[in-house]
């Protein structure tokens, strides 16, 4: 089977074989490493190569003739929790004559009205011939130029090989789903477009018109375009056509094919929001995040396209530190500060056999946990719910496998220390609560066991694991998810034994005083 044709900045080609196929995923800020190491994990057996990492991408490419069967495939590509969406790759490329021709379709900077014109000569429709008419008062020069423009741009359309691509993904489709009837050929074809670094002033709708029509132009049979979007719209809209997606930024030029019309990281458990958020609505007070911030805050689950707001952690992290923690059956899981439960629903969804413990000292973000819970019927005994503070918690010592938590931060999480509550003079309240919190993870933890932390407070961490004789710090991954205090998510290991100490009790005895048991 020919493959695509697949360039790499500088014009240099990558896939050479034939029987190698390439796709791509789109991953959140701060998220490659963990999206590699997925890919690396479910993709292995297609002798996966992770070919270049873009901005905000990933692209790899694997054995598409093989003997593993393609449903095998595509429910392993479908599988993967740390990433957005994912695609057929059909073009990466960063040479200048494509680039001018998108920029002459920015209507921005100098020439800008000429530009303009040729971007709206470019959109209007073709005769019936084929041939290009432009609007009236259109110069012949400028007609020329539109005509070259459109040239270039029908030459990274050809490029892109979109028959080809569409096949595949039918392909694809058919061998899912083939002990049903007859599947419909998708042909229907929708672009999107995003433009970014020096292209973000382009009218990136403007884009997808033009590219749209110049597909049309070129697949007249077998591509029917039935609409474009910019990335503003993309999300939100739900359609049976098949998502081109067309980005453009500092690093050149970008196109793939979505597999799912839906991304990936919108879980099943988005879906049953509406009731809560009802009596949330009703409850006036957001729990962790403001509406107004969100669109700052990408650690947060988005609003759009779900059809009710999901604030919790985003899914895509939660997964992603359920997988740093190496969670597997017989583990038994604590989130200390679970929120609205997106590492326990993660959890629960991706590593059947573990048991989980979400405690938070919020009552209204365990009733939406517990909500969210039923609504993918998970069986209630395999998940705990119980309120209580992590700076004391209701459990008793050699508890837990594996404590993974999104800790608190900012200023609806001012927690003052327990230790300064009770007169011990002085430390900052974030100080207190790193303290804090490793304490009684070392106490509620058996012997090798680990911790991994999504906080803003990565050099206290840091500074305490120093100092400590129980803790180690075995992995470190900076995820700049928006806040400006530079997040990281953690993953400490905690020894099996605490030291013999000179003539006095060990934080473990003193840690179990006054507790009472799960
Ligand atoms: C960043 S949010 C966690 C979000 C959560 N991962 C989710 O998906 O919704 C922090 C949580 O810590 C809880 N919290 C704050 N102080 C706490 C304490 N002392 N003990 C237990 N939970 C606490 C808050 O109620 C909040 O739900």
């Amino acid at each position: 089977m020919k493959c695509m044709r697949l360039m790499e900045c500088r014009g240099m080609k990558v896939q050479e074989k034939d029987d190698r196929i390439a796709f791509f995923v789109t991953v959140g800020r701060g998220m490659r490493h963990f999206a590699v190491e997925e890919i690396k994990k479910k993709l292995g057996r297609f002798q996966v190569r992770v070919l270049k990492e873009m901005e905000g991408k990933l692209a790899f490419d694997l054995l598409w003739d093989n003997q593993t069967s393609r449903i095998d495939l595509h429910r392993s590509l479908l599988s993967m929790r740390t990433v957005e969406r994912v695609g057929l790759m059909l073009l990466a490329t960063c040479e200048d004559a494509f680039l001018a021709s998108i920029a002459c379709c920015t209507g921005v900077g100098h020439e800008r009205s000429r530009k303009k014109r040729r971007v709206d000569a470019a959109c209007d429709p073709s005769d019936a011939d084929g041939n290009k008419t432009t609007r009236s008062g259109s110069s012949e020069s400028e007609r020329a130029a539109v005509e070259s423009e459109n040239q270039v741009l029908a030459d990274l359309i050809r490029l892109c090989n979109l028959p080809d691509a569409v096949s595949r993904w039918n392909q694809l489709k058919h061998e899912v789903k083939a002990q049903q009837e007859t599947v419909p050929e998708i042909s229907e074809c929708r672009i999107s477009c995003k433009t970014r670094g020096r292209y973000r002033g382009v009218n990136a709708r403007k884009v997808a018109e033009v590219l749209g029509s110049v597909i049309q132009r070129e697949h007249p049979r077998e591509i029917k375009m039935v609409g474009w979007t910019d990335d503003k719209m993309q999300e939100g809209v739900q359609s049976n056509a098949l998502d081109i997606l067309f980005h453009v930024n500092d690093e050149g030029i970008f196109v793939g094919l979505l597999l799912t019309a839906k991304p990936l990281a919108a879980r099943a458990y988005h879906d049953s929001q509406q009731g809560q958020r009802k009596r949330e609505q009703e409850d006036e007070q957001d729990l962790c995040h403001d509406d107004d911030e969100e669109q700052k805050r990408p650690h947060v689950q988005p609003s759009s396209p779900f059809p009710s707001k999901f604030s919790g952690l985003r899914s895509t992290v939660a997964a992603a530190m359920c997988d740093m923690a190496g969670l597997a059956a017989g583990d038994i899981v604590l989130d200390p500060a679970c929120g609205r439960g997106s590492i326990l629903l993660e959890g629960l969804m991706n590593h059947p056999g573990a048991d989980f413990v979400g405690l938070d000292s919020d009552i209204r973000a365990l009733r939406t946990t517990s909500d969210l819970v039923s609504s993918i019927g998970i069986s209630s005994a395999q998940v705990r719910l119980i309120r209580g503070d992590f700076r004391s918690m209701p459990f008793r010592s050699n508890t837990f496998t594996k404590i993974i938590v999104d800790l608190p931060f900012g200023c609806q999480h001012k927690i003052p220390s327990v230790q300064v509550e009770q007169g011990v003079p002085e430390r900052s309240d974030a100080e207190a609560m790193v303290d804090e919190l490793l304490r009684e993870s070392s106490r509620v933890l058996t012997g090798g066991g680990l911790l991994c932390c999504l906080t803003v407070h990565g050099a206290l961490f840091e500074q305490q694991v120093k100092e400590s004789t129980r803790w180690t710090l075995r992995e470190k991954h900076p995820v700049q998810l928006g806040l400006k205090t530079g997040p990281a998510i953690l993953l400490l290991s905690h020894e099996p034994h605490e030291p013999a100490r000179a003539g006095g009790m060990d934080k473990t005895q003193e840690g179990e005083r006054g507790r009472g048991a799960a």
